[in-house]
């Protein structure tokens, strides 16, 4: 495929009030090197400039909307108004280069461990375990035992977000994406392997999307709806999510998230199992955006897998209106440019992702040095 065959990816197009000069969008990618007191370093600062682009979205990694929302040390939080400082400094760097950029919030809920959370239980929906780890100073180990939330701490979790949001705006962000994937605190809701409550936030599909619903209510009343997406990964599976009916609870949640006028809704391909792709699925075409565009109407962000063809694609079929890459952009700070030429990828280094110094993180080169 030629450059001239990426029309699509290189079109304008709006998500919400964001609007938007080009598709390719930098998806969420934790890297584990904020500052000890989880406010972005200045390596972040550098790493967002350099993979901000001219009317591109960078979305920017998970970050803790609490203390007890933390599953991985040197994550970035936006749990305390200090914190807000270091966020700008990351949005005017993508601002000056002409770029637009959202926050991610998230709780990991369950995933977590008390060496993050100030000593408390990590919290969760009922009382199903969860088997994965979480990043602490003692490297990555077993998630401690979590607590069952009491309906103060779901009013809690809600307010939190609310809060959380509220400083990434005052940060200076162009919206804010609602985590609601990967088996974190909110998809574990969703999900009734996961979500064995029998008061109003469990049961139904409509019961357990409660919780993601009041959080959407709270943060759109920030700034309106239009500036807020939302992330889901309908297949489920990683963080241990298992559904009786995947793609009727999906289907349904896409329903209800209908109405509210969201800047975007940002799906994660089957493809994909959390950070890697799905051994022996690597090849498989997207499928979780085409079912969903059946429903929910307004802008989609498809990812999981992406290269430039398999980008564009899915924009002709018309089933995304934009492409979110995660370890491509890790290695690769002018993406977009490269899809445009059809340019090599330098590869990425999996063991760089989560944690260490600049080296595999601010020391890509761009087309320009690479070919000098
Ligand atoms: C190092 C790393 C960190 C990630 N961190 C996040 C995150 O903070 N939030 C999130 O929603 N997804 C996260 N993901 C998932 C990516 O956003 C994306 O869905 C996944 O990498 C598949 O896309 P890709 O094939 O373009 O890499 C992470 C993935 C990687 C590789």
């Amino acid at each position: 495929m030629n450059s001239s065959s990426r029309r699509k990816l290189f079109s304008p197009t709006r998500l919400g009030a964001i609007s938007l000069s080009h598709r390719v969008v930098h998806g969420p990618t934790t890297r584990l090197r904020a500052k000890p007191d989880d406010s972005p370093s200045d390596m972040m600062v550098e790493y967002y400039r350099q993979r901000a682009s001219k009317g591109g979205l960078i979305i920017i990694e998970a970050s803790n909307v609490s203390m007890r929302a933390r599953g991985y040390l040197g994550a970035p939080s936006l749990y305390d108004d200090s914190q807000i400082d270091g966020f700008r400094r990351i949005a005017d760097a993508v601002h000056a280069k002409g770029g637009k950029i959202v926050a991610q919030i998230v709780h990991c809920g369950r995933t977590s461990h008390v060496d993050l959370t100030g000593g408390r239980a990590p919290i969760g929906p009922s009382e199903v375990p969860v088997n994965t780890v979480a990043f602490t100073k003692d490297g990555w180990q077993p998630v401690s035992p979590h607590e069952v939330m009491s309906v103060e701490d779901i009013t809690q979790v809600v307010r939190e977000h609310r809060d959380a949001a509220r400083r990434a705006f005052e940060a200076g962000m162009d919206g804010v994406e609602i985590h609601s994937a990967n088996g974190y605190l909110l998809d574990s809701f969703l999900h009734d392997g996961s979500n064995k409550r029998t008061d109003a936030y469990g049961g139904s599909v409509d019961n357990r999307a409660r919780i993601l619903l009041e959080v959407i209510e709270a943060v759109s009343a920030l700034r309106g709806a239009d500036r807020i997406g939302v992330r889901l990964s309908p297949s489920g599976e990683w963080n241990d999510m298992v559904d009786s009916d995947l793609e009727g609870t999906f289907s349904r949640v896409a329903e209800l998230l209908n109405p509210l006028g969201l800047a975007y809704l940002h799906l994660i391909e089957p493809r994909i199992k959390g950070d890697d792709a799905k051994a022996g699925f690597e090849n498989a075409e997207p499928v979780a955006a085409a079912q969903l565009r059946k429903i929910f109407k307004g802008p989609i962000i498809a990812a999981g897998g992406f290269v430039g063809e398999g980008a564009e694609a899915i924009l002709q079929r018309g089933d995304a209106d934009a492409v979110a890459f995660g370890r491509w952009f890790s290695s690769n700070p002018d993406l977009p440019e490269r899809i445009r030429r059809n340019a090599p990828l330098n590869p990425y280094v999996r063991d760089a992702f989560w944690g260490g110094d600049e080296r595999h993180y601010t020391d890509f080169p761009v087309l320009e040095e690479a070919t000098a």
